[in-house]
This record gives C-alpha cells, sequence and structure tokens, in this order.
C-alpha cells in the first residue's frame, strides 16, 4: 500500500475548551518534540480569545499539564500557533480558517468540541473548501445511541469519505490495551487455553476515586454506560474476543474486532445494574432530581463458537474506593484427582493491569515446601517499567497526522457497540444509590460474577510467592 500523506496543518476546533487544555496542547508538545508535527496548528473557539490570549492559555496548559521539559519545542508550538475567533454556524470563520490553511494539501480537523456541533462543523468544513483532501478527528461520544450515530455518519459522510474520518477512542493509544492483543497473539501458550474450555468467566474493572464535579452538564447527559462502556470497555472487550488476524492488514483487523463486535448478545435490562453516588445530583450541571448512571456494571455474553457461555462482567464507576483498571480473565480449576485439596475455582488466572501501573500477572498453584503434597498461590508478574513511553492522546494524534487509521474505530464497529447497549439506555432499571468510597450499589439485582467481583490490584506483588490472592 502506498504510504498516507502526512498532513501539513491541524486544525484545533474547541481550541479554548476543557480537552484542549487538559490533553491536546501537552500532547502537541510532544509531537513537536519527538519532530512528529512541525506545522501550523490553527486554533479555533468562539471565546473572544485573540492570538495572543491563545498563546497564553497553552502556556498555561503546559505548565500544569505538559509533564515534559523541552523548552525548545514549547517556544516552536507556541511558534505554530493560529487562531480564528468565530462561530461554528458562520462561514465567514471558515472562510477565516481556509485562508490561514494558505497551501496545505491535507489538513487534519480536530473537533475538540461538544457533539451537537460535529454535523455542523463538518458541514461548513465542505462547503468553504477545508475538507478537500483533508483527514478529521472526531471525539467522542460518536452520538447518544445508534439512531443519532447513525444521523451523525450520515452528516459526516456527506462531505467526508469514510477513510478519512478517524473516530478517536483514547483507549485503543494505550500500550496496556494494545498489549491485550499483543500477547494473546505473539505467545504459543495461551491460544490453545483462550476460550470456552478453559475460562470460566472475565471481570473488567475499572474504577475511579473521583467524582464528575467539573463536568457536570456532560457527565449528567452522557451516564458510565454512554461515558466508558459503549467504547473503552467493549473495544477492550473486542481485543480479548476477537480471531487472529494480521496487525498490518488494517481492513481485516477492523473486519475482525466488527466480527465479535456483532457476535455479542444485544443486552437486557437483566444483564445491567446502576448506580449513582450520593450527593451527585449536588453538582452544578447536574439535574436535581437526575437518574443518570454513575456505575454500571454488566453481563456480557458473545454468541459465537469460542466464547459460547462464558460470561464478560463488566464494571465502571466514579467515586470507587481505588482509581484502577484491570481485566481478570479467570481459567477453570483443573480436575482435583491428583491431589486432595479443596482448591478454589478461579486460582488460574491471567490478569492484565492497566492502571495504575501497567502490567500482567499470571496466578496459578505451587507447592510448599514439606512432605505434605500442598500448594499455595502464587503470581508471575510482569511489570511494564518502560520510560518515556507515548501518551494515548500522543499515539493517536501522531497516526492520524500520518493517515493511519488502524487504532480508530469505523462507522460499523460504533453502530456495533450502540447495538450492544442500545437497550440498557436511559432508566432500564434503577439507579441505585452508593455511598462515596464503596463499590457501587449491592443486592441481589446488582450484577456481579459467582462468587463476586475481585477488587483490582493496585501494589504489585512481591516478586516470587505471594499468598492469598
Ligand atoms: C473518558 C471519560 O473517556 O475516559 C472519563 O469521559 C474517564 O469519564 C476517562 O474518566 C478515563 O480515561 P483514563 O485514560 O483516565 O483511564
Amino acid at each position: 500500500m502506498p504510504m498516507a500523506p502526512q498532513s501539513d496543518a491541524l486544525v484545533l476546533f474547541g481550541a479554548t475548551g476543557d480537552l484542549a487544555y487538559k490533553k491536546l496542547f501537552p500532547t502537541l508538545l510532544r509531537l513537536v518534540h519527538r519532530g512528529v508535527l512541525d506545522a501550523p496548528v490553527i486554533g479555533v473557539a468562539k471565546s473572544g480569545f485573540t492570538l495572543e490570549d491563545l498563546r497564553k492559555r497553552c502556556e498555561a496548559s503546559l505548565d500544569e499539564y505538559g509533564k515534559l521539559d523541552a523548552p525548545d519545542a514549547r517556544k516552536k508550538l507556541l511558534g505554530l500557533l493560529e487562531y480564528v475567533d468565530g462561530d461554528y454556524n458562520d462561514e465567514a470563520t471558515f472562510t477565516q480558517i481556509r485562508a490561514l490553511l494558505k497551501n496545505a494539501k491535507h489538513p487534519l480537523h480536530y473537533l475538540a468540541v461538544p457533539p451537537v456541533l460535529f454535523s455542523v462543523v463538518t458541514k461548513h468544513l465542505g462547503s468553504s473548501g477545508c475538507a478537500e483532501s483533508a483527514r478529521v478527528v472526531v471525539e467522542k461520544p460518536f452520538g447518544r445511541d445508534l439512531e443519532s450515530a447513525d444521523a451523525l455518519n450520515a452528516a459526516l459522510h456527506a462531505v467526508l469519505p469514510e477513510e478519512s474520518i478517524y473516530r478517536i477512542d483514547h483507549y485503543l493509544g494505550k500500550e496496556a490495551i494494545q498489549d491485550i492483543l499483543y500477547f494473546r497473539f505473539a505467545n504459543t501458550f495461551f491460544e490453545p487455553l483462550w476460550n470456552r474450555n478453559y475460562i470460566d468467566n472475565i471481570q473488567i474493572t475499572m474504577a475511579e476515586d473521583f467524582g464528575v464535579e467539573d463536568r457536570g452538564r456532560f457527565y449528567d447527559a452522557t451516564g458510565a454506560i454512554r461515558d466508558v462502556i459503549q467504547n473503552h470497555l467493549i473495544k477492550v472487550i473486542g481485543y480479548l474476543a476477537m480471531e487472529p488476524t494480521r496487525w498490518s492488514d488494517t481492513i481485516s483487523l477492523h473486519d475482525e474486532s466488527l466480527k465479535v463486535l456483532r457476535a455479542i448478545r444485544p443486552l437486557t435490562p437483566n444483564d445491567v445494574c446502576r448506580g449513582q453516588y450520593e450527593g451527585y445530583t449536588a453538582i452544578d450541571g447536574v439535574e436535581n432530581d437526575s437518574t443518570t448512571e454513575t456505575y454500571a456494571g454488566i453481563r456480557v455474553w458473545i454468541d459465537n463458537w469460542r466464547w459460547d457461555g462464558v460470561p464478560f462482567y463488566v464494571r465502571a464507576g466514579k467515586n470507587m474506593p481505588v482509581h484502577a483498571t484491570e481485566v481478570r480473565v479467570e481459567f477453570r480449576r483443573p480436575p482435583r484427582v491428583v491431589f486432595d485439596e479443596p482448591t478454589k475455582a478461579t486460582e488460574n488466572f491471567v490478569r492484565f493491569r492497566i492502571y495504575p501501573k501497567v502490567a500482567i500477572d499470571l496466578g496459578a498453584r505451587a507447592k510448599l515446601p514439606g512432605e505434605a503434597m500442598v500448594g499455595e498461590n502464587i503470581e508471575l508478574t510482569a511489570v511494564d517499567t518502560h520510560q518515556d513511553e507515548m501518551t494515548a492522546y500522543e499515539r493517536l494524534i501522531g497516526d492520524a497526522l500520518s493517515g493511519d487509521s488502524t487504532l480508530f474505530a469505523t462507522q460499523a464497529e460504533v453502530d456495533a457497540a450502540w447495538r450492544v447497549v442500545d437497550p440498557i439506555l436511559g432508566n432500564v432499571v434503577p439507579a441505585h444509590p452508593y455511598a462515596v468510597d464503596t463499590w457501587g450499589p449491592a443486592g441481589d439485582d446488582c450484577i456481579a460474577p459467582l462468587g463476586g467481583w475481585h477488587e483490582p490490584t493496585i501494589d504489585t506483588p512481591k516478586a516470587g510467592r505471594t499468598n492469598g490472592l
């Protein structure tokens, strides 16, 4: 395949917003530092800013979130900035952008704006000529449900071909998430076991020990299922469950991913538990009588040959006792005919730790020294100690600039994920209150694996043997 051309301008819609401040400017600094970005960066917003104001905001963002001591790159980034202040509904805004694009042949437009503005911005990109040979990065959420995602796609496709649309899901830019797929298929020892014959269940926990304080309005219209399950966590399921294919063949990769997403059985109210932390409705921007979930636990079934009958349990919540994300794949226990020990069902497992540490642990049994043939639980742990890894946004924006869409979602994948969660959006089951710093609502109707959820692992177990998992 011929190499895709490098983008020669970056247009940042929503340049004065939260995402740009917290994530995008620091990412641009890293990209400039690595030599990946060396093109004009045109900020666009309706904030009454001047270019000087935008530079100041960029500097403040780098001071607060930059984490990279690179004075030359910083100076260069500030020099690359341009700014257009204008309304997204006004064609004149886009005429100015077009003028600043000068001879750029493949601009990358980054839509860091609320989803309601995606269509209008794309429409004007088209009519002003800014969309010609351009790429567009669209931030999540891609719609609010299947129907609105399709409407959004239709608006984007009216102006851009599918291959120019980069639907960003920052989870896919994470090394730890990519390693799930890598570890599965780059080793011989898992694949023969990676199916319904040997796997008992899979648990995915995404716990955050903070609330939604400064994002009340956005979050209240969104909730945990739309915010992180429909996208980040269903993608994780995809990597855990998909069939092998060539990584370098982007089309086959997306085809395989789509195949498994389509095999996920649409959820029913019996497969979901919703919760809302106490005090949530007092947050600025949240409705007084809001029933939005800040916690969701779901049970997912995949209707295919490999996964029939294996439950995937997924939970995501705000204001949990810890901030940790991990995947735990539990194997069935071996027959007890050799050693007469009442071992539990799931002492063999592989755990992918995504946050705060990136690590892979294998849970196993080993013999305790002594005359008796009895054992203990041990863990073999590989901790990622690489320094200076790319951040998720750095990886993904770098890929978009070079026209590599491997780690971005296609329309079909997004649709397949909405089809899974569509039946459980809204008040299909009540959102039970839960106290801050707890693991969400308890009770019979709250989804949990047989034997309960495993708490995520925060510390690295001591090398060698660890008892009492
Ligand atoms: C975002 C959600 O997509 O992902 C947030 O909108 C969530 O609510 C965040 O906190 C989690 O991402 P990370 O990379 O911090 O685990």
